[in-house]
């Protein structure tokens, strides 16, 4: 199966790999995974008071089109209000990267990793 170059770019110079402390109250963290395959995507936000998004990081254990998926959506939230992040669509991410059929998947993943960082935030920080 061939990747697009986006695809390429994105997995051979991924941005913004790493981690955050996931207690700081400022971060929300998402950990999602794929039945279809397995992998595991870990996306992470920093946000400020203000509610933008200004930093993100990712790890994530799973195929090409998952990384750069991952690494496209942190590049993608920083800048946005959570709400804005939270309303990212995975069919976005898949038109970016060019994702054949068979890795549609893999960019529901992120989706669903960013949704989860920013509901994981939300719900702490109202702590
Ligand atoms: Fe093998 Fe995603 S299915 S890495
Ligand atoms: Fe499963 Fe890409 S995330 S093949």
């Amino acid at each position: 199966m061939a990747y697009s170059e986006k695809v390429i770019d994105h997995y051979e110079n991924p941005r913004n790999v790493g981690s955050f402390e996931k207690d700081d109250t400022t971060v929300g963290t998402g950990m999602v995974g794929a039945p279809a395959c397995g992998d595991v995507m870990k996306l992470q936000i920093k946000v400020n008071e203000q509610g933008i998004i200004e930093d993100a990081k990712f790890k994530t254990y799973g195929c090409g089109s998952a990384i750069a998926s991952s690494s496209l959506v942190t590049e993608w939230v920083k800048g946005k209000t959570v709400d804005e992040a939270q309303a990212i669509k995975n069919t976005e991410i898949a038109e970016e990267l060019a994702l054949p059929p068979v890795k549609i998947h893999c960019s529901v993943l992120a989706e669903d990793a960013i949704k989860a960082a920013v509901k994981d935030f939300k719900d702490r920080s109202q702590k």
